[in-house]
Order: structure tokens, then sequence, then C-alpha cells
């Protein structure tokens, strides 16, 4: 499973890459915004210490500045993802983009209907919200595993599940259970993915043992 992180927190990312763990970032409006910087700039910050897909997404709703807007972020990087939202003109330009060799994201997908739109115009990732459908009592982590199981259907469908708006651990474990192909995570949630009590009761134990051998390995 790929391990994308979910933040425009460009000090917060640089710390993330140096684990080696980090696949590549997703952003979106919110985020972007939150950084208080230009959306140019912090994908291109981004871009220099993540070489993976780095997910950016458009601010216009209409095909034409969609594509505008596509080149643009495209041109910031390589590597750079244009995220499009799952409207009919954001399949189109979805579409449009996919043919053109561009990586895309589909976001605020919700229904597996709504995922067999997006394979079928070419997304390269799709992005289903499951801490979203949770906060409305749906249950998100069915919808993911409809759609492994329909993509799986279709092999000729390329598209990967891109497991978003993902709220805790048990959200990570439950789509790498299901078979998704990444899960964009909020720093935090990525971070607590390393702890156990056991682990760090083991270790001080370890180390307590070895401080008495009086040994060091040289
Ligand atoms: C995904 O690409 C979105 O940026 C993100 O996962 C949304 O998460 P939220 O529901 O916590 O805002």
């Amino acid at each position: 499973m790929k391990f994308f992180v979910d933040t425009a927190d460009t000090k917060e990312i640089a710390e993330l890459a140096a684990t080696g763990l980090l696949d590549g970032v997703t952003t979106n409006p919110s985020l972007i915004a939150k950084s208080g910087r230009r959306i140019q700039e912090v994908i291109a910050e981004i871009c220099a210490v993540v070489p993976g897909p780095v997910s950016a997404e458009v601010a216009a709703t209409d095909y034409d500045g969609m594509i505008r807007e596509a080149r643009v972020l495209r041109a910031i990087a390589h590597n750079v993802t244009v995220k499009l939202p799952l409207t009919p003109a954001g399949l189109r330009a979805c579409r449009t983009l996919t043919d053109e060799g561009v990586m895309t994201n589909v976001t605020l997908c919700f229904s597996a209907g709504q995922a067999l739109l997006a394979a079928k115009a070419g997304a390269t990732f799709v992005s289903p919200f499951v801490g979203r459908l949770d906060d409305i009592g749906h249950d998100g982590m069915a919808l993911i595993g409809d759609i492994v199981a329909i993509y799986r259907n279709y092999p000729a469908l390329r598209t990967e599940v891109l497991v978003a708006s993902v709220r805790g651990p048990l959200h990570v474990i439950a789509a790498a259970r299901l078979g998704a192909h990444v899960a964009t995570l909020p720093p935090a949630v990525l971070r607590s993915l390393y702890q156990h009590p056991l682990t760090d009761k083991g270790l001080a134990g370890f180390l307590a043992d070895w401080a008495k051998t009086g040994q060091t390995i040289a």
C-alpha cells in the first residue's frame, strides 16, 4: 500500500519525506488556504522534496477553466497530479488530461457509481472520502470495499483507489485489508502508525539491560 500525506505544511512534509515512507502528497484548496501561501510556491516546494505524485487541485468549475489551471499547475513540476472534482466538467477535463499523459486525481468521490465514472474517464487516482461519509452515519470503508471489488472485475481499468479523509489508524488498516492502492494520511495519523506501548516498554527494557553490560558496539 502506498502512503501519501494529506497536508500543505511543507515543513511537516520535509520531515516525513526523510522517513523514506512517503510515496506522495495530496493537497486541496482548504489545505492551501490554511498554509497562507501561494499555491504555486507551496506545490513547487513539495515537489522538490517528494518525487512521487503531488496532487494540486484546480479551483475552476468549468471545463476550459480547469484545463487552463491544470496547465499552470503542471508547469510547476513533472510530478504534479492535477486534482479535479467529480463533476461532469471535472471528468471531461480528466479525460483530456489523461489522453495528454497528465496524472489526475478525481476527488470528492462518495459513491461506487462515481468511482466507475472516474475510472472510465481515465483517472490515475480516485479519492473516496471515508471520514466524511462516516461523519454523516454512512460506512466509508464499505465504499472502499465496493470500489476495490468493482475495479478488480475490470482489469482494463487502471485507476488506483486513493483512500482520503482518513481519520485514524484503523481506517488505514481497514483500507489495507481491502486492498486499496493508496491512503492519504494526515501527518498525525501517519505518525500514530509507529506507536505501540509494548514497543516502548520493550525498548526501555532492552536498553536498561544493555547498560548493565557496559558494552558499546563499535
Ligand atoms: C483528499 O485528497 C482530501 O484532501 C482530504 O483527505 C480530505 O480530508 P478531510 O475530510 O479530513 O478534509
